[in-house]
């Protein structure tokens, strides 16, 4: 196609274009220490855009609104998973019809309830906490939502409880997992979800770029290290195929071959 034959909106439309990506690039460039992707109740609070997301997606059953709200009051609300990649993980332990999903790292269980939420009646998630203090915040939402009885709460070191399923003749038997806990302990996680997990099922992995840490983690953080070690781990592991989404804090899908 001759220069003559492009259209005139065409030639304005790539000028245009153009001037967006110089810009963005010298922009971009400028910001390039401050890693750029967050929840929507942390930095995300005053980003239009973010905004934008929930105003035209974000559908939260009442209680699950007011456990959100409820959660903003406590002092650790930033560890609270982002409502906009709940929904996301909702939707995906849905789409592979959930029956059985284990939560790892429970906090106020806003994410156990959005995940119980999606379960038939005969459906559970195993919820693993070392405290019982930040579920109790949530156990009046679970209980307005009527869904409690889905929800089996075990609180003690999330890998006892991981043995005790495994012991108990449940591998291959869960549907989902959403692993969000101690993040030394990321890999050991993996491992025995893994095993609990059925072919095509899913394990969904939360923090996996930590702030952006894992881009030049410093040699005594433990915790950037162990994520960055099973991000590295998980691009050639051949058990499962994956994607690595920059939603909320960084969160890796690996589904089981
Ligand atoms: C980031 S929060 C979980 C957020 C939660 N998934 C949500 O939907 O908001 C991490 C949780 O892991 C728990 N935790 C820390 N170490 C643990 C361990 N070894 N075993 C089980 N839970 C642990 C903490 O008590 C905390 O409640
Ligand atoms: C989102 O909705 C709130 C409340 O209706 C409104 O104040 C705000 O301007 C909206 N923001 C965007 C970017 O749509």
């Amino acid at each position: 196609m001759s220069f003559r034959n492009i259209s005139k909106e065409a030639l304005a439309g790539s000028i245009t274009l153009g001037v967006v990506l110089f810009a963005g690039y010298f922009f971009g460039k400028k910001k390039s220490s401050k890693m750029s992707i967050f929840k929507s109740h942390t930095e995300g609070k005053d980003n239009p855009l973010l905004q934008y997301v929930l105003n035209n997606s974000l559908r939260e059953h009442p209680a699950l609104k007011n456990l959100r709200l409820r959660t903003m009051e406590h002092s650790l609300n930033f560890i609270m998973v982002a409502c906009e990649q709940s929904q996301f993980m909702a939707n995906l332990a849905k789409l592979i019809k959930t029956k059985k999903a284990l939560e790892i790292g429970v906090y106020t269980g806003y994410n156990t309830l959005s995940i119980a939420l999606t379960l038939p009646d005969d459906g559970v998630i195993v919820a693993c906490d070392i405290t019982e203090e930040y579920a109790n915040i949530g156990k009046p939402f679970w209980k307005e939502a009527g869904v409690e009885q889905k929800i089996d709460l075990r609180i003690q070191p999330a890998l006892k409880t991981l043995e005790d399923l495994l012991s108990d003749g449940q591998a291959e038997t869960f549907d989902f997992v959403f692993i969000d806990a101690d993040k030394v302990n990321y890999d050991n996680y993996f491992e025995k979800s893994l095993k609990l997990l059925r072919k095509g099922g899913i394990i969904a992995i939360d923090n996996v770029l930590w702030s952006g840490k894992v881009v030049n983690p410093s040699p005594g953080d433990t915790d950037t290290l162990a994520i960055d070690k099973l991000n590295k781990k998980l691009h050639r592991d051949a058990r499962i195929s994956l994607s690595m989404l920059t939603v909320g804090d960084g969160l890796t899908i690996a589904i089981k071959l």
